[in-house]
This record gives C-alpha cells, sequence and structure tokens, in this order.
C-alpha cells in the first residue's frame, strides 16, 4: 500500500492516475508576424528575437466550449472510453464564454458525458497544472475513476490590436488530457508521481496580468489605476506589465521543477521531457541553460502556436504523445505559471 503525501492531507490507497488520452483543437486561421507589421510599429526580426514566436492560430467560429469539446473529442478516442465513463470534468480557462455557467458543465454538454460532474478551475497559464493535480487527487482518493481535464483559451479575443507590446504574444487553441485509475501493480509507479502549486500575490503582483470582469467594484477600479499608475483593462482588455512576469517566470520555473523533483526523489537527468508553458522562447531557453539541459528535452512549440494560455501545456503534451516521442515509463514534467501569479507542476511517469 501506497502512501501519498499532499501537503497535511494523507491519501492511502493503491491507485495510480495515469494519462490515458489527450487531444488537441487548433484554429486554422493562421497569422504569421510580417501581417503585424501592416497595423502596427513592429517586425517579424523583432518578435521571433525578443519571443520566438513566428505565427499564432486565430479561432473566428468557435466559442472556447466548442473548441476544447474538440480536443476532448480526440482524448477519449485515443483513450478508447465513450462519454458516459467520465466521471469528472474540470475546465481550466481564463476566457470562459460565461461567467456561469462553467465551461466545464458546456464541455459535458457537448460531447455528451452524461454521468459526469463538471466545474472549473481559474489559475491562467497554470490552470491545466492545478487541474491535473486536483484529477490526480479525486482519483486516488477513490472517488473518481475517469477525470477530463480541458483547457482553452481565445486570448486573441481580449487582447487590443494596436497594442505592439501585447497582440503579437497571444493565440487561439484548446487541449485536452484524460486521467484515469488505474491498480498499482508493484512495478515502477505510472501515472502522476507529485505535483507542487504554490501562488505568489505579494504586492502588485496579482495586478500583474489582468482582464477585468463586467462585475468589478468602480471603487477597485479607481484603486488599481492608482496602485500601478496604469488603467487597467479599458475596454475589457487585457493589461501585462511583461517584463515583471518574464523576471518572475525566469526566476519561478527552475524553483518549481527542483520542487517537484525534490517530491519524488529524482534529479533532472531523469526526466525525457520538460513540457512547459509557451509563453516565451527566451524563458525557455534560460531555463534550459539553468540546468545545462540537452535543449531536446524543453520541446516548444511557440513558435507555430504563440501563447494561448493553460492550454499550451496539453497541446503539446500531445503533440509529443500522437508523434510517438513519449514511451511508457518516461518521465515528464509539466509546468505552467501565470496571472495570480501562480505557478506549479507535475511529474508524471508515462
Ligand atoms: C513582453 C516581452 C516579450 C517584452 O520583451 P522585452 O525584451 O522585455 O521588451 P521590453 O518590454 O523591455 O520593451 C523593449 C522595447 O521594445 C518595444 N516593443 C514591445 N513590443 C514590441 C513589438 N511587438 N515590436 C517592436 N517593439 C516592441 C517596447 O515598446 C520597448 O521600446 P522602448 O524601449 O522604446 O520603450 C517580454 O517581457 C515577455 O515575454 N514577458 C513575459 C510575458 C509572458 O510570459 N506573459 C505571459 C505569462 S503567462
Amino acid at each position: 500500500m501506497l502512501i501519498y503525501e499532499y501537503k497535511k492531507v494523507k491519501i492511502i490507497n493503491n491507485i495510480n492516475s495515469v494519462v490515458r488520452g489527450t487531444g488537441k483543437y487548433l484554429p486554422d486561421f493562421i497569422i504569421e508576424n510580417k501581417v503585424f507589421e501592416k497595423i502596427i510599429d513592429t517586425s517579424d526580426e523583432w518578435i521571433v528575437s525578443h519571443t520566438g514566436i513566428s505565427e499564432r492560430r486565430i479561432e473566428q467560429e468557435k466559442s472556447n466550449f466548442e473548441m476544447m469539446g474538440e480536443a476532448a473529442k480526440i482524448a477519449l478516442k485515443n483513450a478508447n472510453i465513450s462519454p458516459h465513463e467520465i466521471d469528472l470534468i474540470i475546465a481550466s480557462t481564463v476566457t470562459a464564454d460565461y461567467s456561469f455557467p462553467a465551461s466545464a458543465c458546456l464541455v459535458q454538454n457537448y460531447i455528451g458525458a452524461d454521468n459526469a460532474a463538471s466545474f472549473d478551475v481559474s489559475a491562467a497559464c497554470a490552470g491545466a497544472i492545478f487541474a491535473v493535480d486536483l484529477a490526480d487527487l479525486y482519483i486516488k482518493s477513490g472517488r473518481m475513476k475517469n477525470v477530463l481535464v480541458v483547457s482553452g483559451d481565445l486570448m486573441t479575443r481580449c487582447v487590443d490590436f494596436n497594442d505592439r507590446t501585447l497582440c503579437v504574444l497571444f493565440g487561439d487553441g484548446a487541449g485536452a488530457i484524460l486521467l484515469s485509475a488505474e491498480e498499482n501493480t508493484g512495478e515502477n509507479q505510472r501515472g502522476v508521481l507529485a505535483s507542487y502549486i504554490m501562488s505568489d500575490c505579494d504586492g502588485d503582483k496579482p495586478m500583474s496580468i489582468t482582464l477585468r470582469s463586467k462585475t468589478t467594484k468602480k471603487i477597485f477600479e479607481e484603486e488599481t489605476k492608482e496602485f500601478l499608475g496604469n488603467p487597467h483593462n479599458i475596454n475589457g482588455l487585457m493589461y501585462m506589465n511583461g517584463r515583471a512576469v518574464y523576471q518572475f517566470a525566469v526566476r519561478t520555473v527552475t524553483k518549481i521543477i527542483d520542487e517537484v523533483l525534490k517530491k519524488v526523489n529524482m534529479t533532472i537527468s531523469d526526466v525525457k521531457y520538460i513540457v512547459a508553458h509557451q509563453a516565451n522562447k527566451r524563458i525557455l531557453d534560460a531555463i534550459v541553460d539553468r540546468y545545462n539541459l540537452d535543449p531536446e528535452k524543453m520541446p516548444m512549440n511557440i513558435d507555430k502556436y504563440a501563447n494561448f494560455s493553460s492550454a499550451t501545456v496539453s497541446v503539446l503534451l500531445h503533440e509529443l504523445a500522437e508523434n510517438n516521442k513519449i514511451q511508457r515509463g518516461d518521465v515528464i514534467i509539466l509546468v505552467g505559471f501565470g496571472s495570480g501569479l501562480v505557478f506549479g507542476a507535475n511529474i508524471i511517469r508515462w
């Protein structure tokens, strides 16, 4: 019998939560950097050298929940399970179609998962990581057998296309990860081995990436203006202090990786891939340098898709899986960071 420790909660059982299927949905419509050269004062050279992004996808028709639903259908097909077998759907998004109902409920309806409970998590670009952690806890507690984690964001609908500091960075897309209970056979434990999640909400950090909702109090609007000297989210658009977030990310990502490795008594050399949130190639290169990694261990697709919040991790994981780059027994770290500021990692044996 294994004992898993999660802060002070001890879960005692012999169940693993294994990744049984993954999926993705990416819009067909591609915008290359050179399109931006015509609308704003920027260049392909600046965007590529500062971010690693060459193009991004923009969704023109689908709602966010439909994107997530499409990714979910692929994950279910890959896992070879029917929607009726899903016990729980956790959706992570920062661009939900509705404040309520939860996006997960809309996905549940879309895919016909008539035996599931559904709710959303809001942990920005670390959303998939937080959701996988929750899925793992539900499975290891014995309460749920099949948990679908869907992540999706329509970031291009909340950036100002006149703001060169923001609009070039983002895209749209969705991903899905299906986790299922599997009895531990006594061999090397498979599935989610450990997770580490944390939020750093000191000082001005919570206001460093924001998208104000319609229900924000007027007074709070004034306070935040004074707080950072910046008018936040005018007309429902996103605000980001890019430099502050960049510094936070470079500092934090290695800390998260170290923490999650420590939990399972492994070193970076035990890891096949670090599947990291695709926010900026320079952040990912800094991690490669810090660990002196073979760059192959840090797969990237930011050049093709840009940043679409929490779904970048699940889409990248799906692309590795569908190209047979991950073999049974490989150890993978999923790592994300974002608005909050939140950060987290899951370490998984395939
Ligand atoms: C946004 C980011 C790419 C900016 O890169 P940077 O090297 O820090 O650039 P700076 O913000 O210092 O800006 C440098 C100059 O480039 C300019 N610039 C910004 N965007 C530009 C663009 N698209 N094209 C051309 N110039 C641009 C700035 O206006 C500034 O000009 P100035 O010196 O005349 O004022 C980088 O800070 C970043 O990636 N941050 C993290 C963002 C992130 O990860 N967000 C999501 C977290 S989940």
